[in-house]
């Protein structure tokens, strides 16, 4: 920008009307809404422009109008085709040719944005790095010519289980760069289900760190590492990061510290031109089966589908400073901490550890502090927050923010009101995000950028363009407006997973034989009059605890692992603040009897199978399950039990057992528990 546009820019920025609180006023379901309609329209990207009119287009004409949004972005070669669709699979820009390292570093050191702070990083205790573009840019080549040094190139897996450092990030990018493809796994997974992963992507490598802060403790992630190259045979060799400086064991010949390799790299490698339909990452997630699903996304889809996304419902512009709090380890750390605020050539925080280390104004300290604009996070998080007290964020300055989001699971509207009221300080919308590591990006959300509309607390609002959602029965039929029902999408959009690796069986069955023609989400929602969606939870056997996905088989099978358990059955409990917790029912072997001691046991095995966000919080043990004729566990019968509720209401959509069994099954077991 030059030096008068800037001048501009910023007396207009300055001079535009102060606006008092959004006014509040009642919607026709008895929740409050908040128009912020003249507040957004002034700041927005897009301000002209009018919702409706875009979305109507994007339906209408949706190959013209991805291949606008995609023109957005730098391409080494432009697509043939925007759109090959034989269903269920869907392939976005073929021909096309790009490179998402190039797209999130190489465009923004060629400009002004190369002095631009690219990463404000702080470690949990206390320690601080800031990256700019251009060392960004530097280390993702030196990191590139790395892995590239250590035979990894173009379509290979590499498995990255480390910490929330910038190094990863930037071994995302550098296996962007040369068309590698990166699993990350959360690094609270157990040493099976970092192996279970690595084995599914038959990872080459393995990158790792001596270990990671959290809540003033060191994870021992290199024995969890060293535990797991033991069990995935592809893996040759592993890369170590040291971030806390412990003593660990190295294996000659197969772990090399990253310093030590950085000693001898070069300073520039290529960015590989890539198809389109090129592999950016494979991520696991949980589902109905025991075995998490690998969710592979595209290059060009999804980075289009994200850069367009991020641009509609962040508004992102050049002097956001965005913090999204998610651990990379999730779709939300891929999409919202690194490609899109990244594509976008934003300024992101990332921190480290825990939310409330050493205190719990942690994270206020760090709004303060570096002056985020945009704060992105979970209803677990703001609960967990209103339960401690306005005093916490109180103690900071917290007028830099802007805009606020949620994501993970729904939020209520006595949490969103507090957000509002306690962190935005009643200035900022809150964006509430709908989406899944399916999706890749944003499906239903407000988006500030384009849809200046009213918000109504607890809803996700409408559909973003090309985002073409309906709410149906068990049938498929379009419901009522203000009916509950399934969520499902009526056509491919270009974010959408690409396929479950190597199993493109599975693929079909998740999510496009329940409903005909249409993609399953799992998900209930009503969608009110005005078109807004309100979602309403898992319709499927997977649980949400503080947001995070878990398939009840997953954790079934992590249970009868323990020798003293014959047979399992898990279900979700409400809670407070992390919206669901795990409750375990379990019949033992024979030798084996209940206890306390049991019972801790139990929680530590699954800890060591699956991970600490595995844990159960209640464990029951029972004699008998409750089943079906056909032998299906009645989960209605278990979840009214574990609630110490009545059974209730029988007839939703899930039932597959008659009123009288479902009551007899939970007389039964209320007795036995
Ligand atoms: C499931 C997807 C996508 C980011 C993190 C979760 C639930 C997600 C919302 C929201 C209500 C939500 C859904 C969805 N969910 N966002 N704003 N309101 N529910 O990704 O682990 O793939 O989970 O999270 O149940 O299906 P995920």
């Amino acid at each position: 920008m030059g030096r008068l546009a800037a001048l501009l820019w910023f007396l207009a920025r300055e001079a535009r009307p102060s606006v008092g609180p959004p006014c509040v006023v009642d919607s026709e379901i008895g929740i409050r809404t908040l128009d912020w309609s003249v507040s957004m329209s002034e700041r927005s990207y897009w301000p002209l422009k009018k919702y409706q009119d875009t979305y109507d287009r994007s339906l209408a004409d949706p190959e013209g109008f991805w291949a606008d949004e995609a023109r957005k972005l730098e391409w080494f070669r432009t697509w043939d085709r925007v759109l090959e669709w034989a269903p269920p699979f869907a392939r976005w820009f073929v021909g096309g040719q790009l490179n998402a390292s190039y797209l999130c570093v190489d465009r923004h050191v060629r400009s002004w944005r190369k002095s631009k702070v690219a990463i404000y990083w702080e470690g949990e205790p206390g320690d601080s790095r800031v990256l700019s573009y251009s060392t960004l840019y530097r280390e993702v080549n030196r990191y590139a010519s790395v892995l590239k040094r250590l035979g990894i190139g173009k379509g290979d897996a590499v498995a990255l289980y480390l910490p929330m450092i910038p190094e990863l990030p930037i071994f995302m990018l550098a296996c962007a760069r040369i068309g590698a493809v990166h699993t990350v796994v959360f690094s609270g997974f157990s040493a099976q289900a970092l192996a279970d992963r690595m084995n599914d992507v038959k990872a080459k490598l393995l990158v790792t760190a001596d270990g990671g802060y959290r809540r003033g403790r060191v994870l021992e992630l290199k024995a969890i590492a060293d535990e797991a190259m033991g069990l995935a045979a592809s893996a040759e060799r592993s890369i170590v990061v040291r971030r806390v400086g412990s003593d660990i064991p190295m294996r000659q010949g197969r772990d090399f510290f990253l310093h030590d390799l950085l000693a001898r790299a070069d300073l520039r490698v290529e960015p590989e031109p890539l198809e389109a339909t090129h592999p950016l990452y494979i991520l696991y997630t949980s589902g109905t089966t025991g075995k998490p699903k690998g969710i592979v996304h595209s290059t060009g889809g999804y980075l289009v589908f994200n850069c367009s996304t991020y641009r509609w419902v962040f508004d992102i512009r050049d002097d956001s400073v965005y913090w999204c709090t998610a651990d990379v380890g999730w779709v939300t750390g891929h999409s919202s901490i690194v490609y899109a605020p990244l594509m976008h050539g934003a300024s992101l925080v990332m921190y480290e550890g825990a939310p409330d280390y050493p205190r719990l104004d942690r994270w206020w300290d760090i709004v303060e502090k570096y002056g985020v604009t945009v704060l992105y996070t979970s209803p677990t998080a703001i609960r967990m927050f209103m339960g401690h007290g306005e005093q916490w964020p109180a103690l900071h300055d917290l007028s830099s923010l802007e805009l606020l989001g949620s994501v993970g699971e729904p939020i209520n509207p006595e949490a969103w009101r507090w957000y509002y009221e306690h962190i935005g300080g009643e200035r900022c919308p809150i964006v509430d995000t709908w989406w899944q590591t399916e999706t890749g990006g944003f499906m239903i959300s407000p988006a500030p950028g384009i849809q200046p509309l009213p918000l109504k607390p607890g809803s996700a609002g409408l559909p973003l363009p090309g985002v073409d959602p309906v709410v149906v029965d068990d049938e498929g039929n379009e419901v009522p407006r203000g009916e509950k029902g399934l969520l499902a999408i009526r056509r491919p959009w270009p974010g959408m997973l690409i396929g479950i690796h190597n199993n493109p069986e599975r693929y079909r069955k998740a999510y496009w034989e329940r409903l005909p023609g249409l993609y399953y989400t799992g998900d209930y929602a009503i969608r009110d009059e005005e078109g807004y969606f309100w979602l309403l939870g898992r319709a499927d056997e997977v649980l949400k605890v503080a947001g995070h996905r878990l398939g009840t088989l997953e954790l079934e099978n992590a249970a009868v692992s323990h020798p003293a358990v014959a047979e399992a059955a898990a279900v979700a409990r409400s809670d407070p603040v992390k919206g669901e917790t795990i409750v375990l029912f379990a019949i033992l072997g024979e030798g084996h009897g209940p206890s306390e001691q049991l019972k801790d046991e139990l929680r530590a095995h699954m800890r060591r199978v699956v991970g600490a966000i595995a844990t159960p919080e209640g464990i029951y043990f029972v004699t008998k399950l409750p089943k079906t004729s056909s032998g299906k566990i009645m989960r209605r019968v278990l979840a009214a039990v574990a609630a110490g509720a009545d059974v209730g209401d029988v007839s939703t959509l899930e039932d597959e057992a008659s009123v009288e069994e479902v009551r007899r099954a939970y007389e039964q077991l209320k007795k036995a528990v």
